[in-house]
């Protein structure tokens, strides 16, 4: 069927979407600088789907390079953009980094393909919204000031891609905005490989599960939450994947909602981080040591998704529930340990 390019294909969210790709008959090309996972992901998805990806390792800010490749690649139809750092913490650090790497990869991908008719998703986030006025958030609540230059990327890129579409029409776009992506493929080859100690709720509770960390910290318990811990709409990152596929299909079979368009893809429901825990040692009989911290700076209190639209539009629904993303996430951790990946 089509080549999709799938850039930051090598990532966590990218290597689970080149899986859902070729299952369903596409055929994705990846683009990746590997500045934030490890080409061995290739061998594993060889070993999910008996393929193994075509691979092209170029940093997207290289303006010459994506140029090179999209004059080399004209049968590319549609495009999945990954690629970008995501760090909250380190881009209020080092803002410059965040939006020179995730602003010109787009710019230049946007650039390359001028009057080259194309199916773009994006990857977007729920941190867009901010703590939104209303639960569940929809599609068309307000976009809030960004907490860091990292959501602000997202902000601005969500920007230029509507008024790119807007001023041409050869750029068929959706923007995918992600709750809280956990878990890991079924089979524990592929997973997410966080670099040091995992900013993340769920990387933090299976190092700390297999003792890599020591005991977690709950950040804050004072919410206006039913038990005072913060809560997220945690989606598997299998049905996460599957909604990328879904979104190159309306794609090309043309979006009768014009050629820009924004879907929530998470699963609903909202957890507490106490609900998160508790889930984890019931789904895995494994004990968690854990304390109550105070809040993080930045974090907003609770926010789930409305999902009518993506059930409805993009015609996805997410499948695995929070014992499977925890399941699923614990049997990567076990599998790296076994198997160190770097
Ligand atoms: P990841 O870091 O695992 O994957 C990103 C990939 O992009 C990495 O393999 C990295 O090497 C590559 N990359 C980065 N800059 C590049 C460049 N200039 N040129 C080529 N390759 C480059 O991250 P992920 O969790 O898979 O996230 C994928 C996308 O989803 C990102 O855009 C991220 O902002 C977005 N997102 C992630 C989450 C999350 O919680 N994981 C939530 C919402 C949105
Ligand atoms: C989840 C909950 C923490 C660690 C981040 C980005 C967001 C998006 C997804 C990219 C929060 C609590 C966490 C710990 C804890 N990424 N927590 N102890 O902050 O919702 O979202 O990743 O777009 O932009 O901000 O995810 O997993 O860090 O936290 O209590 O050790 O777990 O306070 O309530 P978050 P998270």
């Amino acid at each position: 069927m089509s080549r999709i390019l799938v850039t930051g294909g090598t990532g966590y969210i990218g290597s689970h979407t080149v899986v859902a790709l070729q299952q369903a008959g596409h055929t994705p090309v990846i683009v990746d600088n590997l500045s934030n996972s490890n080409v061995r992901v290739l061998d594993q998805i060889e070993k999910i789907t008996g393929e193994k990806p075509e691979f092209h390792e170029f940093d997207l800010c290289d303006e010459q390079r994506v140029r090179a490749f999209v004059a080399a690649n004209p049968d590319i139809s549609g495009i999945i953009h990954f690629a970008a750092y995501k760090a909250v913490g380190e881009s209020v650090q080092q803002p410059l980094k965040y939006y020179h790497n995730n602003l010109f990869s787009l710019i230049n991908l946007l650039n390359a393909y001028a009057g080259k008719p194309v199916n773009f998703v994006f990857s977007s986030s729920c941190t867009v919204y901010g703590q939104p006025d209303q639960l569940p958030v929809t599609e068309t609540a307000q976009v809030k000031q960004a907490e860091s230059p990292y959501g602000n990327t997202k902000q601005i890129a969500e920007e230029i891609l509507s008024e790119t579409a807007a001023a041409f029409d050869n750029y068929q776009v959706i923007s995918l905005r992600y709750f809280n992506p956990v878990g890991a493929h079924e089979s524990a080859l592929i997973g997410e490989l966080p670099l040091g100690v995992p900013q993340n709720l769920i990387p933090f509770i299976t190092q700390s599960a297999i003792g890599k960390r020591g005991p977690i910290t709950v950040f804050g318990d004072d919410y206006r939450t039913p038990d005072g811990s913060a809560i997220r709409d945690y989606i598997h990152v299998v049905d996460l994947a599957s909604a990328h596929v879904a979104a190159i299909d309306l794609l090309e079979q043309g979006n009768p909602n014009g050629n820009y368009d924004v879907f929530n893809v998470g699963t609903g429901t909202g957890n507490s981080v106490l609900e998160v825990i508790r889930a984890f040692e019931a789904s895995t009989g494994v004990k968690l040591d854990y304390q109550i911290g105070p809040r993080r700076a930045g974090d907003v209190e609770q926010v789930w998704g409305d999902v009518t639209k993506s059930t409805e539009e993009l015609g996805w629904k997410a499948a695995l529930g929070i014992e499977e993303m925890m399941q699923s996430a614990w049997k990567w951790e076990q599998y790296l340990k076994a198997n160190p990946l770097s």
